[in-house]
């Protein structure tokens, strides 16, 4: 299928052809799952070493014995590491329990309910209500939280450099009700991009102009997790910020989800020490401290940021061939034929695919129907709906490399068959 002009008697015949592939996968019985992206067994038996590290060595070397209660801030250690992650100081970081998510959904519905430094106004006595600015494709979750706490969302483009700052200077200019933006400056989930320099002194220049409770939430997610080479340089934003106010709008996120276990490790909230000090009263009422035993495993585990770099090698290894997978098989049987594009990330969890306009819930639904699950169509969107029916996200760090090349391989078919069907549906 190239072109408009292509004869009805070859789609039809392509029609047949790829009906016919399609229906010998569907016989095959398949149980294939390309949703989550979940490191591997492979990639957490990396981590397997923080069984036991201690020792029964639970003391600090300030005398703090890790398995007692209290130390709100997580272990100097943890904020020392958290900090090195973000490059921030280490008092401006919070180690806490094993997902940066729920510092997240915290942060904001402490904002909704209670205001943030600047301004102490709670959000949601916003006149019209708070909106916050999501980069599309974006991270479900991120939309999810909004969702949940009664925050309007607004799509903006990405760029492949990072967020459309024309669109996002435009819209804050004009809408005061603006309290937020989404950004996953690294690898980003799920189109893999990073954020160049210009992008990064942008968003540094547009936080002078926005309100003094706009709050930027910074989720370096993928911080160190290339797939090939050396993780992708960032400008360092909160140092761009710094001395101007802009530091106290910039909420970072991190954790070890993705670098040691996927259920059991640390995040990282980072901020001004203002902004931490306000937050740290809501985390008081919840909690009397995270788990200091788990944090300080961690640290004797990872060491410093080297540490954690040179580790992260190991998961590279593991994920590289199954990304190059993904990218060949779309190469092979979906390159230059006009039924679709997508992303091939450096690293991340993802790859996006573009279908034809219109297809993506159609391939979403093929796929499931021989046996491969894919992430519903428009999950990367606010309110589950993405306004050209064409994205659809891949995740394949979790099968085995075999299961990923079954997968890829019905998936080219779903969509070569799709798009046939279309053309040959379109009026003539
Ligand atoms: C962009 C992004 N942020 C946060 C998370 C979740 O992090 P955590 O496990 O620390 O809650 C994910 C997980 O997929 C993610 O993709």
């Amino acid at each position: 299928m190239n072109s408009d002009s292509q004869p009805r008697e070859e789609l039809t015949a392509q029609e047949a052809k790829f009906s016919e592939a399609y229906a010998a996968h569907q016989a095959a019985g398949l149980n294939l799952d390309l949703t989550r992206g979940k490191p591997s067994i492979a990639q957490l038996d990396l981590a397997s070493g923080l069984d036991g590290i201690l020792d029964r060595n639970f003391e600090l070397p300030d005398g703090t014995d890790v398995r007692g209660y209290g130390g709100l801030e997580g272990i100097p250690e943890a904020r020392a590491l958290g900090a090195e992650l973000l490059r921030v100081r280490p008092q401006e970081v919070l180690a806490g329990g094993n997902s940066s998510l729920t510092f997240m959904y915290l942060y904001l519905m402490h904002a909704v309910f209670y205001g943030v430094t600047g301004d102490r106004r709670p959000w949601s006595e916003t006149s019209g209500g708070p909106v916050f600015l999501c980069p599309v494709p974006g991270y479900d979750r991120h939309f999810a939280i909004c969702e949940d706490l009664g925050i309007e969302m607004l799509n903006v483009p990405m760029t492949g450099n990072g967020p459309d700052m024309d669109v996002v200077e435009g819209i804050i200019e004009d809408d005061p009700r603006i309290k937020g933006m989404w950004c996953v400056p690294r690898y980003s989930n799920p189109s893999g991009e990073s954020y160049d320099d210009t992008t990064v002194e942008r968003i540094a220049t547009m936080l002078d102009r926005t309100a003094p409770d706009f709050r930027l939430m910074w989720d370096d997610a993928y911080a160190v997790h290339a797939i090939a080479g050396a993780p992708a340089p960032l400008k360092d934003l909160m140092q761009l910020c710094r001395g101007k106010g802009g530091e106290h709008k910039v909420i970072q996120f991190a954790s070890t989800s993705k670098i040691t276990f996927a259920g059991g490790g640390i995040a990282f909230l980072a901020a001004s020490e203002e902004n931490l000090a306000s937050f740290k009263r809501r985390l008081s009422v919840l909690t009397i401290g995270p788990d200091k035993v788990n944090q300080l495993r961690h640290v004797k585990f990872l060491n410093n940021i080297d540490g954690i770099k040179a580790h992260m090698r190991g998961h590279a290894k593991i994920l590289r061939p199954k990304f190059e997978c993904v990218e060949s098989r779309l190469r092979e049987n979906l390159g230059n034929r006009g039924m679709g594009t997508w992303t091939t990330p450096e690293g991340g969890y993802f790859v996006s695919f573009y279908t034809l306009p219109g297809l993506a819930k159609e391939v979403v639904r093929l796929a499931g129907d021989a046996g491969v699950k894919l992430t519903p169509a428009g999950a990367a969107f606010p309110y589950g709906e993405d306004p050209e029916d064409s994205h659809i996200r891949l995740a394949p760090s979790y099968p085995e490399l075999e299961d990923v090349d079954k997968a890829m391989q019905v998936f080219v078919t779903c969509v070569a068959l799709a798009s046939v069907r279309q053309r040959l549906e379109a009026p003539t």
